[in-house]
């Protein structure tokens, strides 16, 4: 049986987070410190907001995140933190990149902890996370900066290393990380691109 309130999910409420989730993100930033202070952030999948809360702290004062989910995510940047804009979107839809770029032309960070609603038919499952984390990538060519980066989280399947192949086509190093603090027993994994090169041979 799954255990609910695990370590933590109590360490995650201990620190004023709404989600366990948040430590996957804090581990991978502390491992490859790809978010920067002064860094503009969007963070994709963003309900109930712990993600974005911990960009905006670590972009600090002088960045800028913007959260967006099909939820309604309102919280109070912390202390020092960077702005928050939270968006009320599905990422499916196209008018998302204007208003995107209508808070910022360009943004150095795209997060995505999107995650379909999973049916427990691990086909279907990753069948439905590759269509979102695809559209995150076709996002990312859209809004970030040469030499921006990426992290998505995607279910594991057939369709990983064609889709992790094609990452490396348009960025300089891609990772595939399994956090400690992700439950084992999920097929989430995350995939980390560092270095958007939109003019590489693998382009598409
Ligand atoms: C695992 S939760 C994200 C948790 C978040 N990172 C945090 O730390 O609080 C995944 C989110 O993806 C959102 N989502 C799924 N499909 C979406 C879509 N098409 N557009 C926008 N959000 C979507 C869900 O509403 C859900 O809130």
């Amino acid at each position: 049986m799954r255990v609910l309130h695990d370590h933590y999910f109590k360490k995650a409420k201990q620190q004023n987070y709404p989600a366990r989730s948040v430590f996957k993100l804090a581990e991978i930033q502390a491992k490859h410190r790809f978010i920067k202070a002064g860094d503009k952030v969007v963070d994709l999948g963003c309900h109930p907001g712990s993600w974005t809360l911990f960009a905006s702290e670590t972009a600090g004062a002088n960045g800028m995140v913007v959260g967006v989910d099909l939820k309604q995510t309102e919280h109070l940047p912390r202390p020092g933190g960077a702005p928050i804009h939270w968006l009320c979107h599905d990422i499916m839809d196209d008018t998302l990149v204007d208003e995107l770029h209508t808070i910022s032309p360009r943004f150095k960070v795209l997060l995505s902890d999107l995650a379909p609603k999973t049916t427990g038919n691990r086909w279907a499952d990753h069948q439905q996370s590759m269509r979102l984390v695809r559209r995150t990538v076709a996002l990312a060519e859209r809004v970030l900066v040469p030499s921006g980066h990426y992290l998505g989280k995607l279910f594991q399947g057939e369709e990983t290393e064609s889709f992790i192949k094609e990452l490396r086509g348009i960025f300089a190093q891609v990772k595939v990380i399994k956090p400690d603090s992700s439950r084992k027993q999920s097929r989430e994994v995350y995939a980390l691109a560092l270095r958007y090169s939109p003019n590489s041979t693998g382009n598409r």
